[in-house]
């Protein structure tokens, strides 16, 4: 591993969430505050490997605090998965003299960079960008408040019109195979049926709550499901309903990428800021092979082969509370 660290890169790798501008801000400019030289990589992985690497200056990142998505492009490399697609990686990054490397991504952005920190003398640092929130070490992912808020906006509007119907509404929401978004958001509008991965979901339990509801005419009805629910998502939902409870008035509406976009919101901005920060003076303070998180207000540093192994837990009374709250 390098001793003293004065070139770095940053890039953005799998998909992208909002916020993921204000932490390539925040690198490019601490860098720069410390008279390193700071590259930008574009497309990930995929642009590492082809050498798209550009020089950024203070300028370089004006007036990109407030935009959705990543000015430095994303993308998810099948080569870099590949000991060949990570010696050309090495290749780029040594012909310019780059010894650290940020990388603003999930899991899987963690798990291509620790694998090529043991493989190469370059300082990996991971800043967790991703809507699911589903990486282990922190309480704050870039990009997650941002999308839940526009699930929340999405699913109150809906509840809007689910009211006039007296309609049974399916929300599908993002987040792979974590229910983050689904309980987030579900909680904050009220939803009468939340069903995540994270819990067993019991079909004929909601199929009951339903008739019950119907008994004492409570007509209104919002289930949220993540897309990575065991039983399935909102279509699967929507067919074993009907099969169950022939003649329902039901509809489904699948958020899908809208939680991706938009302006981030100042949560998502101020941990990407603060997380930005703390990613260069990582590499200044010797400090490698970390993913950077905020636990309980503090700076935490997962290394990232920790990092590629722990999953977030969601505790079994979050879906009690959303039960008894929506009765
Ligand atoms: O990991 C972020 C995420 O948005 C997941 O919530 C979703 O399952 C997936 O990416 C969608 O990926 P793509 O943009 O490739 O369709």
């Amino acid at each position: 591993m390098p001793n003293k660290i004065s070139k770095i890169a940053v890039m953005c790798s799998g998909g992208d969430s909002p916020g993921m501008n204000a932490g390539v801000r925040a690198v490019v400019r601490t860098a720069i505050y410390h008279k390193l030289e700071v590259y930008g990589i574009m497309r990930g992985y995929s642009g590492l490997i082809e050498g798209d690497i550009f020089p950024m200056d203070s300028r370089s990142v004006a007036n990109i605090i407030q935009r959705g998505g990543t000015i430095l492009k994303t993308a998810r490399s099948k080569e870099f998965l590949t000991p060949e697609g990570r010696a050309k990686a090495y290749e780029q990054l040594k012909s310019r003299g780059i010894e650290g490397l940020v990388i603003l991504g999930g899991d899987g952005s963690f798990k291509g960079a620790e694998i090529f920190s043991r493989e190469f003398d370059i300082a990996c640092i991971g800043l967790p960008g991703t809507i699911d929130k589903d990486i282990a070490g922190t309480d704050f992912t870039i990009g997650f408040d941002t999308a839940v808020n526009t699930a929340v906006s999405a699913i109150d509007k809906i509840r809007d019109t689910a009211e006039s119907h007296d309609r049974l509404f399916i929300i599908e929401v993002m987040g792979r195979d974590a229910g983050y978004i689904a309980l987030h958001s579900g909680i904050a509008t009220g939803a009468e049926n939340i069903l995540i991965p994270e819990a067993k979901t019991d079909i004929e339990e909601v199929v009951q709550s339903l008739q019950e509801k119907e008994k004492r005419k409570k007509m209104v009805n919002m289930i949220v499901v993540a897309e990575g629910d065991d039983f399935g998502g909102a279509l699967d939902v929507e067919k074993y309903i009907l099969e169950n409870m022939p003649g329902s008035e039901v509809r489904v509406c699948i958020l899908g990428h809208i939680q991706r976009g938009g302006s981030p919101t100042c949560l998502d901005r101020f941990i990407a800021s603060r997380m930005g920060y703390h990613a260069v003076e990582c590499l200044i303070n010797g400090k490698y092979n970390v993913f950077v998180g905020i636990k309980n207000n503090e700076m935490n540093y997962i290394p990232l082969s920790k990092a590629v192994k722990y999953k977030q837990h969601i505790g079994s009374e979050w879906l009690k509370i959303g039960k008894i709250l929506s009765t």
